[in-house]
Formats: structure tokens, sequence, C-alpha cells
């Protein structure tokens, strides 16, 4: 706000709740509008644009992410779109290696132990995990997060480094990356970590085969999009032994029901999508948003736009 406001451009009109704004509100306050900044809870669809009417020159949305925008249809208005990647890459990747330690080596169940008395003793067995040093990692979407994530966990005494994806990458070079079909990272990896980006053709991709696949020892982590998992075969997989634990920072729906069967399993850790969530991050994401907003409405550079 206090970058819009100095800019002295525009009139804003503000949702100044840090809840969603109803669909309703939305259709109505987008009315006449040259710019939209949104967050990835906003679905931006041909709905929303046509409320918006000819005026919308610009969206900017606070996230990498840009599934929730219809891009064709924004496309087809010749609407100019901002996101922020990169700010946000070093926090989420952070938090997608605290989540895979806390789904790895049992943190939850830990802390609850102590808790609720169930602490005994010291005893050989008890709340044994798995670990990093020497295992085999492997990452589905070695893109600017993914190989973030993989040069954080390659100190820990990785052994091997696949990835799977569209393409090879140059800079898989850095931790040793070794691009192997889907099939083949998911039979040899003790970790896999997905961090694409949502797509057609990534939606769904952990389904039963997909954990059919996997060591019955091995453990999976998603800090992507929650529609990458069928969260019905993930639960088969982590009820039956197919896999051994789960760490999950989105999901599908967001907020996941209270009493949604995942949140029962002890092997399954569910965060409420908080993987950019450091102050810090968020202060750049949100200036970077508003500059996005401020290239579009005056027609000159973005900082960040997306090339669609
Ligand atoms: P990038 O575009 O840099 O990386 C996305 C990667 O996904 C690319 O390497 C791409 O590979 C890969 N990919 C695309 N299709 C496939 C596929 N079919 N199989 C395997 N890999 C595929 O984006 P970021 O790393 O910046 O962000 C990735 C995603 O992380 C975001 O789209 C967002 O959904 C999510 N995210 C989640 C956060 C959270 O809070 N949990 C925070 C920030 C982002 P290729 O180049 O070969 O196409
Ligand atoms: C994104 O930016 O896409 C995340 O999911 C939230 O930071």
């Amino acid at each position: 706000m206090k970058i819009l406001s100095a800019a002295g451009v525009c009139e804003v009109s503000l949702w100044d709740s840090d809840e969603p704004v109803q669909r309703e509100e939305l259709l109505r306050g987008v009315q006449g509008a040259h710019g939209l900044l949104c967050l990835l809870s906003d679905k931006i669809d041909a709905e929303v644009l046509d409320a918006a009417g000819p005026n919308l020159k610009v969206i900017s949305t606070l996230s990498v992410g840009f599934d929730h925008m219809a891009l064709d249809e924004i496309k087809k208005r010749g609407i100019r779109v901002g996101y922020t990647p990169d700010v946000l890459t070093d926090a989420t990747a952070e938090l997608t290696v605290a989540l895979l330690l806390s789904a790895a080596r049992r943190l939850p169940e830990g802390v609850e132990e102590v808790k609720n008395g169930g602490w005994s003793s010291w005893k050989p067995l008890w709340l044994c995990g798995y670990g990093l040093s020497g295992s085999t990692v492997g990452v589905i979407g070695l893109g600017r997060i993914g190989m973030a994530i993989a040069r954080r966990l390659v100190p820990f005494g990785v052994k091997r480094l696949l990835y799977s994806g569209r393409t090879a990458k140059a800079h898989a070079a850095e931790v040793n990356g070794e691009f192997v079909p889907l099939d083949t990272l998911l039979a040899e990896s003790d970790f896999v970590v997905v961090s694409c980006s949502l797509t057609p053709e990534t939606q769904g991709l952990c389904d039963k085969a997909f954990f059919s696949k996997m060591k019955n020892t091995a453990v999976f982590v998603n800090s992507s999009r929650g529609t990458v998992v069928n969260q019905e075969d993930l639960h088969e997989a982590l009820t039956s032994g197919k896999i051994a634990a789960a760490g999950l920072d989105v999901t599908t729906p967001e907020p996941l029901p209270t009493n949604h069967p995942l949140l029962a399993l002890k092997n399954c850790v569910v965060l409420p999508h908080i993987g950019s969530a450091t102050y810090s991050t968020r202060g750049i994401m949100g200036a970077l948003s508003a500059q996005n907003l401020l290239g579009g409405l005056q027609g000159t550079d973005m900082p960040s736009e997306l090339t669609f």
C-alpha cells in the first residue's frame, strides 16, 4: 500500500482483510479496474475478467504459482501478468527441508509423546525414522525451488541426487544431479520431493501407480500444489505401508478439513501452505507485486513479468 500510494498514479480499492475476498465482492470490486493485485486463493477466470471489463491492463499476483489464473483468457484480452519468482525461493526451500526432516525423523510424533506422557524412557527403536546421510534424493521439478532444495539437502551427506522433469537442466551439475525417467527416480529414491509447477500434466501425477513404484521405506514430500497429489491414493500408500511417511505443505482443499483422514495418520505431517511464510519474504513479495502492478498500469517494464 505504501508503494502504491507513494507512486500517486492510481486510486486503490482495497479488500482490507487477511481472509480471502468473497467471490461476489471480488466480482463487484473489480468492475472498471485498470489493475488487479490478487492472491493465489483468488480464482482469476473469465468471469472475473468479464466483470473487470476492458480497462483491465495488468494482474499482479502475490505468488510465484499462477495456476489460479486462466492464462488463455488473460492472453486473449491482452492483459499483462506480474508474479513473484526468486524472492521466495530460499524461504520455500528451507521450509521444504524442515518438512522433509519432520516427516522422516517423526518430529511431530516426538513432540506429542513428550506432551502426553508417552515418553517413558530412552528405548532402542522408539521413534526411529530415516536419515539423509548416504541416501538417494529424487526431486520432481528441478526449477528454482527444486534446485534450492537440492542445494540444501546435499550437505546432509546425500549420496545421489536424481531429478525428473520435462528437460535436463544445466544447473543440475552443481549438485551432481542425474536426470532420470520418473519411474527410475521413484524406484531408487529414499526421499521423493515434489517441487514442480501445477500443469495439466502434473495434476494428479502422484497417484496409486506412482506410490506403488516407491520404496516402502521412502518419504514423500510435496511443497508444490495440492492437486499434484491424489490424496486418497496417498492415504492408501501411507496406511498400507507402501511408503513410510509423507510431508505436505499443500493440500486439496486448502484448508484441509480438520476431520480429513490424512490428519489422523501419525506418518503424515501436514502444514498450512507456509512455504514462503517468513516476514522478510512476504514483505519482499508484497513490494514486488506492487511494483509489478505499477509497471503494468504505466505501460513500463515490470520487475517480474510472466511470459506466456
Ligand atoms: P519453476 O518454474 O522454476 O520450477 C518449476 C519446475 O517444474 C520446472 O523445473 C519444470 O521443469 C517443472 N515441471 C514442469 N512440468 C513438469 C513435469 N511434468 N514433471 C516434472 N517437472 C515438471 O518454479 P518455482 O521453482 O519457482 O516454483 C515451483 C512451484 O512451487 C510453483 O509453481 C508453486 O506451485 C510452488 N510453490 C509453493 C510454495 C509453498 O508455499 N508451498 C511457495 C512457492 C512456490 P521444466 O523446466 O523442465 O518444465
Ligand atoms: C506461491 O508463491 O506460489 C506460493 O504457493 C505461496 O508463496
